[in-house]
């Protein structure tokens, strides 16, 4: 049987999970592929460090262009992470043409449309399976399961850390500090959160996922993102009373079909959507909503890429994604709706997806070809990243307001002279004289219009504290 040698850099949670996978698995990857990988050398930080699995001490080297220049190494796999020395380490494996497998969503985000090139250029592969949503196979899904759908929808619970702390608080009304801390205790979150928590890793994956099924490059600084320290437990229990969940979702999703010369793309959903809600949309959207679709129109493709908390409805599959599990909702226009669900993170669900993507690696040497889909498909040339501020939604929003007469009214005006609509209010009894919260669900608007009149609203005299928003998603 061919044999190819694997040079890996990175021993810790991943590459060691990696390195245990493939002396579980090896033999069934083998007999699959007709390939035998032969773990040749781990780069790692430091041999001592603490790992997950055990890897023989005679296999660690901390000298990491030994690995990637060794010439009896065939495949590089990058699962060091990190966006400096890992981005020098895979061009230098690219530029001796090895395939190379790559863990590192924020290296990617950041540097892939260069990584990518190189790879092309010196007619080999970057794979990276286990960028995104570790075990789930999302990225082959999108690269290849759908490569005959344009992809108009694609919902993600794409952190699994934030999936983790929003699970928590609905099910045990504790406040955001109060899970955050627990869950550091337990090694769910890292001592340093920000990644995870301010959405920036999600923003990495769904950037990803964006460059894949639209086929342009999405920048990271394109794509607006929220994270999730500002929810709280009032916001939650609303929600839940409205019949919704909380969760930190991202969106990819094509802004054509919402009153723009899209309806040739539209999906069957959509289209039978568009007849039902023509005559409603032209009631209860306002003008700032035309005046969005209007500079659309003029534009090419566009698609919305957003990381926020999302109120998802409590009907909705998504609703039901808890703790630290990831799931991915994607919509076709051929296949229709379709769910991922599985583990995001963690030694061997990345694990599984590294192996996917030596097995393709190591196709790609036994067959002499680099010829696969290719990770980018140039088909949305004009494509670009809709302006958060043209994003439509609907909202649900928090305000704290004095309890009396006529500071509905003033609420209302603001909203009504930016042209939005107020599908229900909430507000608890029982606080006459006082600050009471008072909730409001908003219609489809944009969010430019939403902030500005929030913004006005939060300068009355009568409102307490800056209005909180939470976007919702109704999945149409
Ligand atoms: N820290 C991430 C999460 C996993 O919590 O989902 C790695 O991207």
């Amino acid at each position: 049987m061919q044999q190819v040698n694997l040079g890996m850099i990175g021993g810790g949670t991943v590459g060691s999970g990696v390195f245990h996978a493939l002396q579980l698995n090896g033999g069934l990857l083998a007999s699959r592929t007709g390939v035998k990988v032969n773990v040749r050398k781990i780069a790692v930080k430091a041999v001592d460090e603490p790992r997950p699995y055990r890897i023989p001490e005679a296999m660690m080297t901390t000298d990491w262009e030994g690995v990637v220049n060794d010439p009896q190494v065939d495949i590089v796999a990058e699962l060091a992470g990190g966006t400096g020395i890992a981005r020098t380490m895979i061009l230098t494996a690219l530029k001796l043409g090895k395939p190379v497998i790559t863990a590192n969503k924020a290296l990617l985000s950041a540097h892939g449309e260069e990584l990518f090139a190189a790879a092309n250029d010196h007619g080999t592969n970057l794979y990276y399976e286990a960028s995104v949503c570790g075990g789930i196979p999302i990225i082959k899904s999108v690269r290849e399961g759908f490569v005959g759908n344009r992809i108009t929808h694609l919902y993600g619970i794409v952190n699994g850390t934030c999936n983790y702390i929003l699970t928590r608080m609905k099910l045990e009304g504790i406040e955001f500090d109060q899970v955050l801390k627990d869950a550091q205790a337990q090694g769910y979150a890292e001592a340093d959160p920000s990644l995870d928590v301010d959405g920036h890793d999600a923003l990495h994956k769904i950037g990803i996922l964006a460059s894949l099924a639209h086929g342009f490059w999405v920048k990271p600084e394109k794509i607006h993102f929220e994270g999730i320290r500002s929810i709280t437990q009032t916001d939650i229990r609303f929600a839940n009373q409205l019949g919704y969940t909380v969760k930190l979702l991202g969106i990819i999703k094509s802004a054509e079909g919402e009153g723009s010369k899209g309806e040739g793309r539209a999906t069957k959903g959509e289209a039978f959507a568009g007849s039902l809600t023509k005559e409603k949309r032209s009631r209860s959207i306002g003008s700032a909503l035309q005046d969005a679709s209007a500079t659309k129109a003029r534009n090419g493709a566009r698609v919305q890429v957003t990381v926020y908390p999302t109120l998802v409805p409590n009907t909705h599959v998504l609703s039901s994604i808890n703790h630290v599990f990831n799931a991915v909702f994607v919509r076709g226009d051929v296949v229709g709706d379709t769910l991922f669900y599985g583990r995001g993170a963690g030694s061997d669900a990345t694990a599984s997806a590294v192996l996917s993507d030596l097995a393709d690696a190591s196709l790609d040497l036994k067959f002499e070809t680099k010829h696969r889909l290719p990770p980018f498909v140039p088909h949305e040339k004009d494509g670009a990243v809709l302006p958060i501020d043209e994003v439509v939604s609907r909202y649900f929003v928090r305000l704290n307001v004095v309890d009396m007469p006529g500071v509905l009214a003033q609420v209302s005006n603001i909203l009504g002279n930016a042209s939005i609509g107020i599908s229900s209010v909430i507000q608890p009894q029982g606080h006459e004289g006082k600050s009471v919260p008072l909730i409001l669900m908003l219609h489809d608007a944009p969010n430019g219009a939403v902030s500005r009149a929030l913004k006005k609203i939060g300068e009355l005299p009568v409102v307490k504290a800056a209005p909180v928003m939470i976007r919702v998603e109704n999945f149409e």
